[in-house]
């Protein structure tokens, strides 16, 4: 059924591509040992359900503790772009400060902080809800503490003006971070640090955001919280999904 859809809304030179980038992708997975990697469709699906609206915040980090595992072989096969795009955002600010104090926010299995560790930074701590997803990232070995918590209401666990850039990797959509954690997140940056966001454009309109986020992160402007510098979209965060790179500046 998601294979006809998928085929069905995308031209065959498209499809063909993905194709070929299936097939050297499980040869390559082969070659690590790993039997049977998901299908493109399968990780896609998969992906997606994450942030489809419906099973809420809680189900939805019980379906990231036991997918856990297999998370970084989903987001290979798609070939997301959100770390690539998040490290290369991330270097655009943090320029050659390589010890700059980075938080990154749902920092799910460490892909985002794999990717800005590549790039050359060497001062990352993580925070997400999923224990499972946690493990996962401990084992990359890029971080430094890594903090298992919900955030929403509650403050972070770090002092205020802690670090010099939090980072987030597909932290906003259905069912994943609200939009009232952003004032916590601003108070453990310095001001004149960054707040650097890499996420599905489509989640700015997700349910979970009443109205909308980005007039809640212009009211966070005029409050004097922070400041927008860098707005831009792109294509294939996954498949067919526009992905988003947002910039704040903490005031
Ligand atoms: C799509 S994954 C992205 C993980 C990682 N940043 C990446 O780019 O690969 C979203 C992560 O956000 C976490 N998350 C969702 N809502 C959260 C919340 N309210 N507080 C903390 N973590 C949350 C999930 O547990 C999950 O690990």
């Amino acid at each position: 059924m998601m294979f006809t859809r998928v085929i069905s809304r995308h031209p065959w030179g498209f499809f063909q591509r993905n194709i070929l980038q299936q097939a050297h992708q499980t040869k390559r997975l082969k070659a690590t040992g790993i039997e049977k990697p998901p299908t493109y469709d399968e990780a896609l699906s998969i992906l997606k359900t994450f942030m489809m609206k419906g099973p809420g915040a809680e189900r939805t980090t019980e379906l990231y503790d036991v997918t856990a595992s297999k998370y970084d072989q989903y987001v290979e096969v798609v070939r997301a772009r959100t770390h690539s795009e998040l490290a290369k955002a991330v270097s655009a600010v943090l320029g050659n400060n390589f010890q700059a104090k980075i938080i990154d926010v749902c920092a799910g299995s460490g892909l985002s902080g794999l990717w800005i560790h590549r790039a050359g930074y060497r001062n990352i701590d993580g925070i997400d809800v999923s224990q499972g997803m946690l493990d996962v990232a401990r084992e990359k070995g890029v971080y430094g503490d890594l903090i298992c918590q919900r955030l929403g209401d509650l403050p972070l666990p770090f002092d205020d003006r802690t670090y010099d850039m939090a980072s987030m990797g597909a932290a906003y959509g259905e069912n994943h971070m609200p939009m009232e954690a952003l004032p916590h997140i601003i108070r453990v940056v310095k001001p004149g640090g960054y707040i650097v966001n890499v996420f599905r454009e489509e989640a700015l309109r997700s349910s979970i955001y009443g109205e909308g986020l980005d007039p809640y992160m212009k009211q966070l402007e005029a409050e004097g919280l922070w400041k927008e510098e860098r707005r831009e979209l792109f294509n294939y965060l996954i498949h067919d999904v526009v992905g988003i790179v947002l910039v704040h500046k903490v005031l």
